[in-house]
């Protein structure tokens, strides 16, 4: 198979960080755009990419982009693409996707239509008027946004955000691909202790430490296109093998989380041993109220609790102002907070640093980092 276009969808304010990651993997031709990152490569990126990427929501096949005004026009386009260089003549390839502002504006038509014009392809190519479809999954997905149709083929099954070591989850635990951006942009490094006083599930504390520890996130679960016959699985063998070499194991990383519910402090020993990290990861009860910056050095990195009642908002704001008492400004600390809540500096009290805009699923959010110290200290 030669050279192929790949997808990766973000969550939005990610695409550069999903960008630079991938271009350190040494993925060629890398560019990001809006929701998404493109690249290009064969299947021993396919694979790096599902096993490495700690920010892509799931990697595609990108088989082809054309104008699709009409039912014909989608018959045709996708009844183009060979299909059969990656559908085997037993594989199931159903179809699913979005219609934007465009003529083509019913997703179970069209769902019908792609499905005829693969089904024809694939019969003629494999001689037969029956597909069974009983082999492995390949999810189709396409996008028709003001009449311009992408066709593409899911290669990660599961979302990437699932990492394989949080079966069991707090309230409210935040994604897998935001907490390892919060320990990125945090400068997470494999020197550093990171303190989550929210711990909940753990995320952000087991996502630094991947992160530090060079630990692919994909390394613990399976992948959609690992069971297609088209992709040989030595590709698979050899990348994670690859990832398994890279990882640091001299790093000396470790990481405190505290949290006020015992229930999420047994989760978060839980997972970080799901994840393979739990030497690196302490955890015990500890109520925000008795934090104190008493180590040499530390990256405070958390998403509070944010309420959508008035109750809620009043109470976890109450806790924004025992944050601004307690996180004090030291030499060697640094506090980055994801909030949804605009007001949250003002309560906090402290400008934050440095502000970044991100996307906590549709809620916007920013993460507010706070590393300077006052001159006098
Ligand atoms: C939004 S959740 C954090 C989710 C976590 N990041 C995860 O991925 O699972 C907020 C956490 O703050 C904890 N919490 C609430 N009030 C607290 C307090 N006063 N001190 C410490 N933890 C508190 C809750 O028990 C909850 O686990």
């Amino acid at each position: 198979m030669g050279k192929l276009q790949f997808a990766a969808p973000c969550l939005m304010g990610l695409e550069g960080l999903c960008a630079d990651e991938l271009k350190r993997l040494d993925i060629q031709n890398v560019r990001a755009e809006n929701g998404r990152v493109l690249f290009e490569g064969d299947f021993s990126a396919l694979a790096r990419a599902n096993l490495c990427s700690r920010y892509a929501e799931r990697i595609q096949i990108l088989l082809g982009e054309f104008p699709a005004y009409s039912f014909e026009d989608l018959f045709q386009g996708v009844n183009r693409l060979p299909w059969e260089e990656l559908i085997g003549k037993t594989d199931s390839f159903p179809v699913k996707g979005h219609c934007v502002s465009s003529k083509l504006s019913s997703v179970p038509d069209c769902q019908k239509i792609i499905k005829k014009a693969v089904a024809k392809r694939l019969g003629t190519k494999y001689g037969t008027s029956w597909l069974e479809e009983t082999g492995s999954l390949h999810q189709i997905q396409f996008l028709i946004i003001k009449d311009r149709c992408s066709i593409l083929l899911d290669t990660s099954g599961q979302g990437l955000h699932k990492r394989g070591y949080r079966a069991n989850s707090a309230a409210a635990p935040i994604k897998e691909t935001l907490a390892a951006a919060m320990a990125e942009l945090s400068r997470v490094r494999p020197f550093s202790t990171v303190i989550d006083p929210f711990c909940g599930s753990g995320t952000i504390l087991i996502e630094s430490a991947l992160k530090a520890m060079n630990i692919a996130p994909g390394l613990r679960r399976s992948f959609s296109a690992e069971r297609w016959s088209a992709v040989p699985s030595s590709v698979w063998a050899a990348e994670r093998e690859r990832a398994m070499d890279s990882i640091d194991h001299s790093a000396e990383f470790q990481a405190f989380g505290y949290d006020i519910d015992p229930e999420a402090v047994n989760l978060t020993l839980e997972n970080a041993k799901k994840a393979g990290v739990d030497g690196r990861i302490r955890a015990e009860v500890r109520d925000i109220r008795d934090f104190s910056a008493d180590q040499e050095r530390a990256a405070v990195i958390c998403n509070p609790p944010y309420g959508e009642r008035l109750l809620d908002m009043q109470q976890a704001r109450e806790l924004y102002k025992v944050m601004g008492e307690r996180f004090t400004q030291k030499r060697g600390w640094s506090y980055s907070i994801i909030s949804p809540d605009d007001s949250f500096e003002d309560t906090f009290g402290r400008p934050a640093d440095k502000r970044r805009k991100l996307y906590n699923g549709m809620i916007k959010c920013q993460l507010y980092m706070y590393f300077r110290v006052n001159k006098e200290m």
